[in-house]
């Protein structure tokens, strides 16, 4: 049995991760988490006491750090700050979280000898033409937009430092855009959701054509499982599951599955430097490691997604009307 330390596991995709790994190995799961505006202890409740331990505290803290990273065999890194619209308005929390506090992880990680996986987005590489037929890949040049992606960008070369100058035995896997459960009504999808049950329009940046390449939390937990048991140390893998759909479409289809007219919806004010286009060539995760994504079906991913926040208004209600009056303030 491993012990595993995930960092943001009170997050979206770190809780999922944590279900994930309850569910489908018998490792030991220690969430280190600060529970931000974003955190949230019920996504982590109810879990099996001998399997899990939860520690709230900052990654950016090495008191804190240090022992956890001591006492587990890996180190699995979510905790960020992870809206972009936020990083425009405020981008220091940014820098100490998702720099200082991965430099923080990576020095303790280097001090205890212990593996280290890195979660990032593939918001490091900037954005593509829309309807071109390039996608990311492994080598794509690093080209960020915004205060979130460029801090992410600025924590992925830290770990590749580390493990080219001391030796860090690390991994970095960078995912597209993710949906799911659990996931804060800030992002897009759990937002136009939780408005339409809320009787509010649903609100689409500008134009609508900028394109996302969505993936199913769960597709995403199962692939940096796959990295952390066959993934080879000092590659950098990319996730993705070949969902790209611009977000005009998103919109119509959680429309459509909750009974509206699919232009029932507002233009607001776009978002600056809004990244037009994210998709993924996830071949070298899919070849050399022999992962595939089991939710392939977005449609139903969605109505799945539709269900979990019609059925979970506890979990998400008391961040709701905080997170428009944040949005009306902005004009969207
Ligand atoms: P999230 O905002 O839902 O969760 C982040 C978690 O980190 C929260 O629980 C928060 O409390 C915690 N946290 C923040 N600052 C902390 C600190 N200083 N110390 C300890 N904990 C802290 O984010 P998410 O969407 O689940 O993203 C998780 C990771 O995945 C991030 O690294 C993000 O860059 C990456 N990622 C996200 C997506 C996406 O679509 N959301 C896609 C690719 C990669
Ligand atoms: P978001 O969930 O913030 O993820 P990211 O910025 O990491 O891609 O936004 C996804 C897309 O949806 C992005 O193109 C911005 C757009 N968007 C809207 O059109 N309306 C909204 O209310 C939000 C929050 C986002």
């Amino acid at each position: 049995m491993q012990k595993i330390l995930v960092t943001g596991g009170a997050g979206f995709i770190g809780s999922n991760f944590v279900h994930y790994i309850i569910a489908n190995t018998d490792s030991h799961v220690t969430v280190l988490d600060k529970i931000t505006y974003a955190g949230n202890l019920e996504s982590i409740k109810h879990l099996p006491r001998d399997r899990f331990t939860f520690v709230r505290g900052d990654i950016a803290d090495a008191a804190t750090v240090d022992p956890l990273v001591a006492d587990c065999d890996v180190v699995v890194h979510y905790a960020a700050e992870s809206h972009n619209d936020n990083s425009l308005h405020d981008p220091r929390p940014f820098l100490d979280t998702n720099i200082i506090g991965t430099y923080m992880l990576i020095e303790a990680a280097r001090k205890h000898d212990k593996r280290f996986h890195h979660i990032s987005t593939d918001e490091v590489y900037g954005d593509l033409e829309l309807d071109a037929p390039e996608r990311f890949t492994e080598d794509t040049p690093y080209n960020p937009s915004s205060p979130y992606s460029s801090t992410k960008a600025g924590s992925d070369l830290l770990v590749r430092a580390w493990v080219r100058s001391f030796g860090l035995r690390a991994t970095i896997s960078n995912c597209s855009n993710n949906y799911g459960p659990f996931q804060h009504v800030e992002k897009f999808i759990p937002r136009q959701i939780t408005n339409v049950i809320d009787g509010i329009r649903p609100k689409l940046y500008g134009t609508g054509e900028n394109v996302r390449d969505w993936i199913h939390a769960n597709d995403h937990s199962s692939a940096v499982l796959a990295i952390i048991e066959k993934g080879k140390i000092g590659e950098t893998y990319l996730i993705g599951a070949e969902g790209e759909k611009n977000n005009k479409e998103v919109i119509e289809l959680i429309l459509s599955h909750l009974g509206l007219e699919t232009d029932a919806y507002d233009h607001v004010v776009d978002r600056p430097g809004h990244d037009l286009r994210y998709a993924i060539d996830s071949t070298k995760l899919r070849n050399e490691l022999g992962w595939k994504p089991e939710f392939s079906n977005f449609d139903a991913g969605i109505e799945d997604t539709i269900k979990w926040y019609r059925d979970n208004e506890y979990w998400w209600r008391p961040q709701k009307a905080a997170t428009e009056a944040k949005y009306k303030e902005q004009g969207q």
